[in-house]
């Protein structure tokens, strides 16, 4: 299948937001909505537009990990174009986490958290992911693409049996289904409100609502960076979102991209 193939239809003002998702680009099928909104950039689209997908064939994952998209959940692509220095650019991928997980404690009786940097979590179980996909010219950031996965309507059956006792839904944890529409434009209008607080350069506040939103910190890690594996208690994240590890021989790393699996 082609990535922009004609099957899709173009919608203006269905959230009540200022930019993000004033444009929404809806398609039934494709292969990954990131390489559709990589596509799309090419013919200078709106900053926020956002493109979203019934199902993915091709959904691609962080660390190049496949992403299992059926029919029910959430695979959407924000297209920004910040105006951000390049070593803040990780605090993208924080409000992205924050707003996904606040979203559902607000809205739901359900008590997310985020796992470093940006997965989401319910009861041990990830119900989210962001892949987040950058071009950067000059060391300026010309435009950005957050990819957000969430498992919402579908059912934790309709994934790979190896993620079944790992993943899990909104729908499986909550009993019933949720209204999408609904959840995208609170959704939206909350990663709009951390963007703007992002513009104004309020680093602190961000970093202060991940903290308390965050199941690793204090926990014992392990970070996989390709062949290569830290191991060590999760200290803190420093002032561009990377996470500082502290080691068993008491020195600090910092870590700015890998794979982290919480061990207690
Ligand atoms: C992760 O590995 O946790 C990140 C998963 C990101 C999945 C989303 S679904 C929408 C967008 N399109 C993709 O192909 N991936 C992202």
């Amino acid at each position: 299948m082609n990535n922009l193939n004609d099957d899709f239809k173009v919608y203006s003002n269905r959230f009540d937001t200022q930019f993000i998702g004033k444009t929404i680009y809806y398609y039934k099928v494709v292969n990954s909505t990131n390489t559709v909104a990589k596509n799309l950039i090419k013919n200078n689209i709106d900053d926020g537009t956002i493109i979203i997908s019934k199902t993915q064939n091709k959904g691609r994952g962080r660390n190049n990990h496949s992403w299992i998209s059926p029919k029910g959940g959430i695979w959407m692509s924000i297209i920004l174009k910040p105006n951000i220095p390049l070593d803040k650019i990780q605090y993208l991928t924080l409000i992205a986490g924050i707003s996904v997980s606040k979203t559902i404690n607000e809205n739901f009786n359900l008590n997310s958290s985020i796992k470093w940097p940006n997965d989401v979590y319910i009861n041990d179980k990830k119900i989210s992911g962001i892949l987040t996909e950058s071009h950067i010219t000059n060391k300026s950031v010309n435009y950005l693409i957050l990819g957000i996965g969430i498992n919402a309507n579908n059912s934790k059956t309709d994934l790979d049996l190896d993620l079944q006792t790992s993943a899990s839904s909104l729908r499986d944890e909550l009993g019933y289904k949720i209204d999408i529409t609904n959840f995208l434009n609170k959704f939206l209008n909350k990663l709009e409100y951390y963007y703007n607080i992002l513009s104004n350069d309020e680093f602190n506040k961000i970093l202060n609502d991940w903290k308390s939103l965050t199941n690793t910190l204090g926990k014992i890690v392990e970070i996989k960076q390709g062949p290569n594996k830290i191991i060590g208690e999760a200290y803190d994240i420093d002032d561009n979102g990377s996470l500082i590890i502290k080691e068993d021989d008491g020195n600090f790393r910092t870590i700015i991209a890998g794979n982290c699996t919480i061990k207690n």
